[in-house]
């Protein structure tokens, strides 16, 4: 399955990705404000390949790696993981030197699109560390309400307990 948008293609990993999604994950807020392993080693970016491609597998979890149509870099990852019938979560997280232009916002608005159009699902939710103000604006840019904060919802790789925001989209 691929998705294009106007400055994106969007693709399942392959094992050829391995490299760019171990390089991404050394990242200090990706480590921070996502559940991945730190350290981030080899072996975990070939988990996180082989697990995103098992997911489509399985048709349950849906993640896409981003790539710039004009370098191929990778942009970022993008995931709709079943939540509960009818209910998804996006997730995302992109390559720090590829932030700041819109690439996050692109790719997670054609991942929620696909959404719509293809899976039985009438909610999206976001969930974000209270604080992860890049992760709430991308989600406000695709119409995403933030309704609530949650008090010590989760502990993070601080291992201290944190705020959580959510947020959801529902369909029209
Ligand atoms: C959050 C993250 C994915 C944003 O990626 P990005 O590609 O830079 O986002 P975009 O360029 O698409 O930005 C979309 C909007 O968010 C805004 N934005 C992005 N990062 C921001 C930040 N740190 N602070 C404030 N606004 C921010 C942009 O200005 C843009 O707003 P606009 O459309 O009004 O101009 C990226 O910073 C990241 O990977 N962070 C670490 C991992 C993470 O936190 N993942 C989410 C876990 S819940």
């Amino acid at each position: 399955m691929t998705l294009e948008t106007g400055r994106l293609l969007l693709r399942a990993f392959e094992p050829g990705d391995v490299d760019a999604v171990h390089d991404a994950c050394q990242d200090e807020d990706i480590q921070f404000y996502t559940p991945v392993p730190v350290p981030f080693g080899r072996q975990d970016a070939e988990k996180m390949v082989r697990e995103g491609r098992e997911g489509w597998a399985a048709d349950k979890d849906y993640v896409l790696g981003a790539f710039r149509k004009d370098t191929v870099a990778l942009v970022g990852s993008y995931c709709l993981t079943k939540v509960s019938a009818g209910v998804y979560e996006l997730g995302y997280w992109a390559v720090k030197d590829q932030r700041g232009q819109g690439y996050s916002a692109e790719a997670a608005r054609a991942l929620c699109d696909w959404g719509w159009a293809t899976l039985d699902v009438h909610r999206i939710e976001w969930w974000a560390m209270a604080g992860n103000t890049g992760s709430r604006a991308v989600a406000e840019r695709l119409g995403f309400t933030v309704e609530g904060t949650l008090r010590n919802r989760g502990i993070a790789n601080d291992g201290k307990p944190h705020d959580w925001w959510v947020g959801g989209l529902v369909r029209a």
